[in-house]
């Protein structure tokens, strides 16, 4: 019989964390994938609140890996915890150097830069899918399989989303070619 645990503060945290971090993913995506959203408002709502979605995944996350490293007393100077714990760390300091980055002050000082370190972004989603099944495995708790849910779905989404780019590109090259 399958038994799952009621998730503590810090699961909740995480799932937060998570959410607020898929919000940011979102107003690209559905006006690429899911063009028809746009009647809803909802992809100019997420895009217009995208930096704020980002501060807020940063927070929720610094919550939820406050309680676990007092709770757990980690040690991240200590190579095996580092290592047991990258797939959490390594999108934590991806949302680190994102928030901090996230002003038009930044922009304007980085220019491309900015642009580069902010698709660092891409990367934490596949960190997450790992941190998420390598840290809940043997004792889901009843948030698990909704982070599960979640962060499938917005890599699917992610994954059509580059299709069709790379569709367009074609045909645009193809059309090029065919005008030459
Ligand atoms: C320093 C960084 C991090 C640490 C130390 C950390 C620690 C943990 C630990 C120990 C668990 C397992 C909890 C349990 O056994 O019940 C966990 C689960 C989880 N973490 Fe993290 N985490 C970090 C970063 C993140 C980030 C960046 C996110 C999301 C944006 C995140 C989202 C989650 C989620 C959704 C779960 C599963 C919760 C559940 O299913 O109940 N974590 N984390």
């Amino acid at each position: 019989m399958v038994t799952m645990d009621m998730p503590l503060l810090a699961n909740i945290l995480g799932l937060l964390a998570l959410f607020s971090y898929i919000a940011t993913l979102l107003p690209t995506i559905l006006r690429i994938v899911l063009p028809s959203t746009k009647q809803t408002d909802i992809p100019r709502w997420l895009l217009k609140n995208r930096r704020l979605m980002g501060i807020i995944a940063f927070f929720f996350t610094l919550g939820h890996a406050f309680l676990y490293v007092t709770k757990r007393n980690f040690d991240f100077f200590d190579l095996k915890t580092f290592l047991i714990y990258v797939q959490g760390v390594t999108p934590f300091t991806i949302f680190t150097l994102l928030a901090i980055t996230s002003n038009d002050w930044s922009v304007k000082k980085l220019k491309k830069k900015w642009k580069q370190l902010h698709q660092l972004t891409y990367f934490a989603m596949f960190l997450l899918t790992w941190h998420i099944w390598a840290k809940m495995s043997g004792h889901w708790t009843y948030l698990t399989p909704v982070g599960i849910v979640a962060i499938t779905g917005i890599i699917v989404l992610f994954l059509i989303r580059l299709w069709i780019e790379h569709q367009d590109k074609q045909q645009k090259t193809n059309r090029k070619a065919s005008k030459a």
